[in-house]
């Protein structure tokens, strides 16, 4: 199949992770919770002492980019307060001990966290944590600028956003509340808009920034053609998910302050009688297979919506795409490695026929905390055993996969 793949010679084949996913030891609303397999975040793969290992990692499979995050609770203590100096050092190390192994970041500002004290005030609901984020990016690409060019200012503000007050599946864990979700996507918008102003402003003279969001996309389908009220709800979530957030974030009016459009793609939700048939919703694995619905362990996997995704974006946006993350999590390795494949046909496909795609992140480098539901979905190109307490990484076959199709691309 690698032999059939050929992709540009400046092509990033990278991986993705998140700080509170795999850092440990972060002091963000995330610290205390426990997930549904009673795991919390509080170690994690302890990324954050053990990141030139990983490194090592990625240097082994031949990525030549990857997406990390800054920890912005870590990095200030209050509002407008200057960057703690000994937690930048150590994202000065890693992004060096990147450079030396040829490897381009792609730094996400924002990543389903925040500080303590924008969350006692209300979190993104307040406006006062758009011009505390912008400080934040100021300073932050003021510090990082000669080390990095590819900046992604919020990742998926429409999950987070919807987790945070629509489902209550992050914390502070509240349902159905319209009027947040839309203030807070609003509230992001803004703050995306200005940072992205603030860091031209602070790459003014060096290497220009490219400037992005990371846009969740799921398909919402109903599942049994005659339901009208599946094809009503499916047409309400497209619209509040899928159509609103990038028209708020990269519509015609706003396009101008993002330099790319970060694509992350997992696959598609069915709706029958108002519910997901989706195994992250609760529906058993044995279900889904007799309705013919194909799942890794969180979501419907939709490969040949992922072409005609791609070829609609780059229809109606018109801006690069990267593909920020894209991954499957299963035990069953196989399963991965087709679904990859499949879903890299289609990337190539829809490349062949002019979509502008500049890179694709594999999510993700580790096991890692998967939000809700802890340690149980596992993502990495390498696994973690978590029953260790050195939490030592082990190569799988998705990722020796994955080393080819970097390697043999080219
Ligand atoms: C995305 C998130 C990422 C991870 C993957 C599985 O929605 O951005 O942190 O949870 O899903």
């Amino acid at each position: 199949m690698q032999s059939e793949l050929k992709f540009p010679a400046n092509f990033f084949w990278g991986t993705a992770t998140s700080p509170t996913q795999v850092e440990g030891h972060v002091n963000n609303e995330w610290t205390d919770y426990v997930a549904s397999d009673g795991g919390h975040c509080r170690v994690a793969c302890d990324h954050y002492h053990l990141y030139e290992q990983d490194v090592g990692l990625m240097a082994g499979l031949g990525v030549n980019a990857y997406r990390m995050g800054v920890e912005w609770s870590r990095l200030q203590s209050a509002p407008f307060a200057p960057l703690n100096q000994k937690e930048l050092d150590r994202y000065l190390h890693l992004l060096d001990c990147l450079k030396a192994a040829n490897i381009t970041p792609m730094v996400v500002l924002h990543h389903f966290s925040n500080p303590p004290w924008v969350t006692v005030n209300g979190g993104w609901l307040n406006r006062a944590a758009i011009p505390a984020f912008v400080d934040y990016a100021s300073k932050i690409v003021s510090a990082l600028k000669d080390r990095v060019y590819l900046w992604n200012t919020f990742n998926e503000p429409d999950t987070y956003a919807s987790l945070t007050y629509l489902i209550g599946g992050f914390p502070p864990f509240h349902k159905w509340r319209f009027g947040a979700y839309r203030k807070v996507i609003k509230n992001m918008a803004r703050a995306h808009v200005l940072a992205a102003a603030a860091i031209r402003r602070e790459c003014r003279g060096g290497q220009s920034p490219e400037i992005g969001i990371a846009k969740n996309w799921t398909y919402f389908e109903a599942f049994q053609s005659f339901a009208f009220w599946d094809h009503l709800m499916a047409a309400l979530s497209h619209h509040a998910f899928n159509r609103f957030v990038l028209e708020e974030f990269a519509g015609p009016a706003r396009r101008a302050s993002s330099t790319f459009l970060g694509l992350n793609y997992y696959g598609r939700a069915r709706l029958k009688h108002f519910r997901a048939l989706v195994p992250t919703n609760g529906v058993p694995g044995e279900k889904l297979k007799a309705l013919g619905i194909i799942c890794d362990d969180m979501f419907e996997r939709h490969p040949t919506g992922f072409g005609k995704l791609l070829r609609k974006l780059h229809r109606e946006c018109g801006l690069p795409i990267y593909i920020t993350e894209h991954g499957s999590a299963s035990s069953d390795e196989d399963f991965r490695i087709q679904d990859l494949t499949g879903h890299l046909r289609e990337l190539q496909s829809a490349m062949k026929d002019g979509v502008d795609v500049r890179g694709f992140f594999y999510w993700s480098l580790l096991d890692n905390f998967e939000w809700q539901f802890g340690y149980t979905k596992k993502f990495g190109l390498f696994s973690v055993d978590f029953g260790d307490e050195r939490l030592p990484r082990k190569t799988t076959r998705v990722g020796q996969f994955y080393r080819q199709i970097c390697q043999s691309t080219r």
